[in-house]
């Protein structure tokens, strides 16, 4: 900053600051909006696939049929990963954190890929496809690792969400839990300027490469105010316990002025359209199998949150509902932000693509606050 700056210039968590264009996402936080390429994400969520999101968002247009299968077809053909990384994999010790785990393991894949330090649009795109492939094998690995199980191998016959769902539970989903699973990574594919894609663009902007950009966006995600949230849902449903205990339960933390997980958002201040449409699967899965307690304590949470707080723009957010959603597909909550990761890869690659084409070295500033006009003491002069 200028010598003239004040304190009132500090754009603080740059919030508000417009540093680039993007034509990938838009989000109107106060009516509650989200699109990619101007469509919005409940169309996404209804009628897409992980598959065609990624193509769209790295292509920036919607693919034609072919475009899509052959898109598709080099997702399958890269899923393997290299036998030795498993092997390293394996040999992590158990109490890891699974994004510890996910952040070494993706960082170690670098070392296998021969390009991994071209930095050119092509190389870029080709590596995308590739990590889009080999985040989901890698994760099902680090998962069954941390819990003690060897790998199982991807299968080329089965979609992206059916292909990772196999290899985490060594077992093949049903039709509609792959697809459940499937519009749980649809809705979480890209989020505008988040703090892990802008965490990779401050990577990529000083042009390093693919795979730099991408373990340090994995840094950031791993956070408890960006990925980790469902997560903290889970623990705090497990701390309620029971339906009847949830409305005391929250208010009184509301009362002590306590932070509710997975409510809140830094930018929507309306109910986030990603949590409605996890709501309705949530549901409907709550419709055909009786309410779970889970899903009893989220209605009442919601029910106080939206009395309480609604007027001041805080609703549930996108990790509200997730964490049901997974927890009924048989995924433990260790796992929900590397799930993240598998999702928010896309995002990540086709923001560095963008960004790099017209790319600016990202060099903020801070207003200095300490002291002036010091000398140097020495040592031996020193209280
Ligand atoms: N529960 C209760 N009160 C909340 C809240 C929550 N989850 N989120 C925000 N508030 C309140 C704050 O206490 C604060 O109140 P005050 O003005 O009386 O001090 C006010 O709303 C503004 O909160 P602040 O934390 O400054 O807003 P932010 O823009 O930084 O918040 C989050 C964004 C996401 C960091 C915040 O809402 C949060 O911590 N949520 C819980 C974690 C979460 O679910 N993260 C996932 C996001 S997708």
């Amino acid at each position: 900053m200028t010598d003239t700056a004040k304190p009132n210039d500090i754009a603080k968590g740059l919030e508000g600051v417009v540093f680039t264009e993007s034509k990938l996402t838009f989000i109107d936080g106060a009516q509650g909006i989200l699109t990619h390429l101007g469509i919005p994400i409940e169309e996404w969520a209804e009628k897409s696939t992980f598959e065609e999101v990624s193509y769209a968002l790295l292509h920036t247009k919607l693919p034609s049929a072919a475009e899509l299968a052959q898109f598709d077809a080099e997702l399958r053909a890269n899923r393997e990963v290299p036998a030795k990384l498993l092997a390293d994999v394996a040999a992590y010790p158990r109490t890891a954190n699974p994004m510890q785990a996910l952040r070494t393991a993706i960082s170690e894949l670098g070392l296998h890929d021969a390009q991994s330090e071209d930095t050119s649009d092509e190389a870029r795109y080709a590596i995308s496809v590739r990590l889009i492939a080999q985040f989901s094998t890698v994760i099902a690995a680090v998962a069954r690792a941390l819990g003690g199980q060897a790998a199982v191998a991807p299968r080329a016959d089965l979609t992206h969400a059916a292909n990772f769902l196999y290899m985490l539970t060594g077992k093949e989903p049903t039709t509609e839990q792959a697809r459940l699973f499937d519009i749980a990574l649809v809705l979480h594919a890209d989020h505008g300027m988040n703090a892990s894609t802008f965490t990779a663009i401050a990577t990529a902007s000083t042009l390093s490469d693919m795979y730099s950009c991408v373990v340090s966006a994995i840094g950031a995600l791993k956070g408890p105010l960006h990925g980790g949230a469902n997560e903290a849902v889970m623990g705090m449903l497990d701390e309620i316990g029971t339906p009847d205990k949830a409305e005391a339960y929250i208010t009184a933390k509301l009362d002590n002025k306590e932070k509710i997980m997975g409510v809140g958002h830094r930018v929507y201040k309306n109910f986030d359209p990603r949590s409605r449409v996890l709501r309705d699967y949530a549901e409907h899965v709550a419709s055909k199998e009786g309410k779970s307690n889970y899903y009893q304590i989220l209605e009442t949470i919601e029910r106080i949150v939206v009395e309480r707080m609604g007027s001041r723009g805080i609703y549930p957010n996108v990790d509200f509902y997730s964490g049901t959603v997974y927890a009924d597909l048989g995924i433990k909550k260790e796992y929900f932000t590397p799930i993240f990761a598998l999702a928010r890869i896309s995002g990540w690659c086709a923001s560095v693509i963008e960004y790099t084409r017209d790319n600016r070295l990202l060099r903020p500033d801070a207003l200095y606050s300490g002291a002036t006009n010091q000398h140097y003491v020495e040592l031996k002069d020193r209280k």
